[in-house]
């Protein structure tokens, strides 16, 4: 088996953690590329329930687990994360020394930045992601490499001074995020290619969706990294040819958490409905997700971006509960309807979805074979979107997956 990437379709949230967690058994290791702590990913097995913000979801699977160059890495968080984990989980991982490190400085300076934003507040995480990279681009970020040189955080410290944020505690904060990473750091690209020369393989963890993406998302309501599969292998520092096949994600309706636009946003109390039945509530921050029905015009191109041929769809059991099911088409703007969601982008706060209802998935009932509803919503999703479904996830827990 070759590698294969997981990436999500949406606006994160599609139930990735699950999939990889399902998936991982397949692979020799298991790799996250972009984001940082801002990922919730959630993992249930039987009554228990994990959530990773940094170590990847195959961690229970007992897999290799690589953090790549392309992630923030913030100490304290992984620290806590490891400390919920059984102790051979440390001895599975392998952190790049180009992390840029997420201080809690970034995090006050992300806290500060969304107060001064106002009334237009992207809705972060507060998880100092943003200014975690922007201080990589400004050539300024300490990386968990540097952790183990003794770094002088004086210039550092002035910078975030001047910004009206207090610097004390840096030199403390260093020496802890030395401890957490000893031992860890290495070069996740090389190892990928030698678990490749081996004859192995390894599965690739996107962490928030593609809308989010930097350049390709909904900009500015974005996240402040790189979600599309064609990031793994600068993400990894491995060649394009070894970041292997993708598979979309997707939920059967949509989510967002934050703010920015939302064209098939739910604005009746279904949404409460399917927000109270999915738990839609925010992995990493508890806020309450925003709800929509599913948007095709959206899914149409974060397929095209990533170039997937294949999906999983997850969340079937929740429209179960749901009386209704409706599938954006088109969006109508100014009069005219389009499908032509990239050209949407500059005005998708205006656009008004154009829905169809071919079906209804209430009542539909899960055992280890697709129910005829189920199916429609297969063929309807294989045909409106020019793929194939591979997977289904109708429940939380791991055995609830059924592949096709
Ligand atoms: P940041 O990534 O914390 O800077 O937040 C930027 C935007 O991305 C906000 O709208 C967040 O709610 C959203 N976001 C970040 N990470 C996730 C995630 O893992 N799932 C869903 N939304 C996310
Ligand atoms: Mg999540």
């Amino acid at each position: 088996m070759g590698n294969l990437s997981v990436v999500g379709l949406q606006w994160g949230d599609e139930g990735k953690g699950k999939l990889v967690d399902y998936l991982a058994g397949q692979f020799d290791a298991v790799a996250r590329f972009n984001g940082g702590s801002n990922a919730g990913h959630t993992v249930v097995i039987g009554e228990k329930k994990h959530t990773f913000h940094l170590v990847p979801s195959g961690a229970l699977k007992g897999k290799e687990l690589l953090i790549g160059a392309g992630v923030a890495l913030d100490p304290v968080i992984l620290r806590e994360e490891l400390s919920l984990l059984p102790e051979r989980i440390r001895g599975k991982l392998l952190i790049d020394g180009r992390c840029s490190l997420v201080s809690p400085f970034d995090k006050e300076l992300d806290a500060v930045l969304e107060q001064m934003r106002g009334s237009s507040a992207i809705g972060t995480t507060r998880r100092g992601i943003g200014p975690a990279y922007a201080m990589r681009a400004l050539r300024l970020a300490l990386r968990a490499s540097d952790l183990l040189n003794n770094p002088d955080p004086e210039a550092l410290s002035q910078f975030y001074s001047r910004l009206g944020i207090d610097p004390t505690g840096f030199r403390a904060w260093i020496e802890e995020s030395k401890q957490v990473v000893a031992g860890l750091v290495g070069d996740v690209g090389s190892r990928i290619v030698d678990i490749g020369q081996g004859g192995g393989s390894v599965l690739f963890e996107a962490s928030q969706g593609t809308l989010l993406d930097l350049l390709h998302g909904s900009y500015p309501f974005v996240t402040s990294t790189h979600t599309v599969v064609s990031y793994i292998p600068a993400g990894l520092g491995i060649p394009p040819s070894e970041a292997g096949e993708p598979l979309g994600v997707m939920k059967c309706y949509t989510t967002r958490v934050g703010s920015g636009p939302f064209p098939t946003e739910i604005k009746d109390p279904t949404s409460d409905k399917i927000r109270s039945v999915g738990n839609e509530y925010g992995a990493t921050t508890g806020r309450p997700r925003r709800v929509g029905w599913l948007d095709l015009v959206a899914l149409r191109y974060a397929i095209r971006l990533n170039g997937v041929k294949n999906i999983a769809v997850s969340k079937l059991d929740v429209l179960s509960e749901v009386k209704e099911f409706r599938a954006c088409v088109s969006y109508r703007h100014m009069g005219s309807e389009t499908g032509d969601f990239q050209r949407s982008l500059g005005h998708l706060h205006e656009v008004e979805p154009v829905y169809e209802s071919p079906f209804s998935m209430h009542g539909a009932k899960y055992d280890a074979e697709l129910p005829a509803q189920a199916k429609k919503l297969v063929e309807y999703l294989e045909a409106a979107l020019g793929v194939r479904v591979s997977l289904v996830s109708h429940g939380e827990e791991r055995s609830r997956t059924i592949e096709l």
